[in-house]
């Protein structure tokens, strides 16, 4: 879908990005991490033509980006920013609409969207529709800018830290919001952040970059088994790697069945989607080796003991 060939952007002498290779699959969602100033801003404005680049390619389905017209091309790409960028002297419905206007929707069709993402997004739509940009939180005008990205329904997302403004309970209901209308509809989408937290719960592929270039692309799970040197390492948290990679398993994997468990238990109960990090977490606060295992609807259906943890396979 996305594929970046050698791809250089030089600022004057500042060498922004420095020959990258990229390639990101269609329902790909591949987050870019990294240190501040390392290129992943730049490397995404270089995708939907912000910027232009210096050297290399850049294709999309197979057509080079420089032979697209500009305009086109962005109107195919949502694209999100931490600052939001809305203009101020516009509603937010108005903001919302930008692309689906440029695209010549029906004015029924585009008070229909635009509805539909202010709920999606947790902003009544009543109460925020006719406000302007200066009457919103910097957490409100952050999810109108991402209602504006998904609002022409595009192929291709660009999200540049954009719940980087937001609160931990807020960001972590947008992060799942995402998650959910990427497992429903798939879109292709290049995330940036700072947050490696963040990335691992997002991503099917992390690209780590420092100094303008790749120093390893792999799947959270394989970012975390193996780091490729001591800056991938640092980055993943050093010491916290364990509960990392704990954050990433779900307590279903390593729990026995009822019928299979020694006894049931008693204690605080965890819910077989959780993480075994959450897990884990609850066994060191209640100071227990074992936890009643339960499915969505609250009822028992097995035991997690804390030897399993110890001794789960690589
Ligand atoms: N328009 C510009 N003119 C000159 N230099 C620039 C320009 N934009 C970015 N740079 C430089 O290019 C490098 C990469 O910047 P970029 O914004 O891509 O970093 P980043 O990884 O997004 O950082 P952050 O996490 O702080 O947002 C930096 O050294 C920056 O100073
Ligand atoms: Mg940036």
């Amino acid at each position: 879908m996305i594929e970046l060939n050698n791809v250089s952007k030089l600022f004057d002498q500042t060498r922004a990005v420095d020959d990258i290779c990229l390639t990101v699959q269609t329902g790909e969602l591949c987050v870019l991490v990294g240190t501040s100033g390392c290129g992943k801003s730049t490397t995404l404005r270089m995708i939907n033509r912000l910027i232009a680049h210096s050297a290399g390619s850049i294709r999309i389905d197979g057509r080079d980006i420089e032979r697209i017209d500009p305009q086109q091309l962005r109107r195919g790409i949502g694209y999100a920013i931490q600052s939001t960028g809305l203009f101020p002297h516009w509603t937010v419905a108005r903001n919302i609409a930008v692309v689906p206007r440029l695209l010549g929707w029906s004015a029924a069709r585009i008070r229909q969207r635009v509805e539909e993402l202010l709920q999606l997004l947790e902003l009544a739509p009543a109460e925020f529709a006719d406000k302007y940009p200066s009457q919103l939180s910097g957490g409100q005008a952050q999810r109108v800018g991402v209602a504006r990205a998904l609002a022409g329904d595009p192929d291709i997302l660009l999200m540049d830290e954009p719940f980087g403004a937001l609160d931990p309970i807020t960001r972590e209901s947008l992060q799942n919001e995402l998650l959910r209308i990427q497992s429903q509809v798939r879109k292709t989408i290049v995330f940036v952040t700072h947050d490696m937290d963040e990335a691992l719960k997002l991503a099917n592929r992390i690209v780590v970059m420092d100094k303008g270039r790749i120093v390893q692309q792999d799947s959270p799970q394989a970012l975390l088994a193996n780091p490729a040197n001591a800056f991938v390492e640092n980055l993943l948290g050093g010491q916290e790697r364990g509960l990392k990679q704990a954050g990433l398993l779900r307590v279903a994997a390593l729990m026995q069945t009822l019928a299979t468990a020694a006894a049931a238990v008693d204690g605080p109960r965890i819910k077989a989607t959780d993480t075994l990090r959450q897990a884990l977490s609850l066994m060191l606060w209640h100071r227990c080796s074992s936890l009643p295992v339960v499915d969505e609807q609250g009822q028992q259906i097995g035991v997690l003991q804390l030897d399993a943890l110890m001794s789960r396979p690589e």
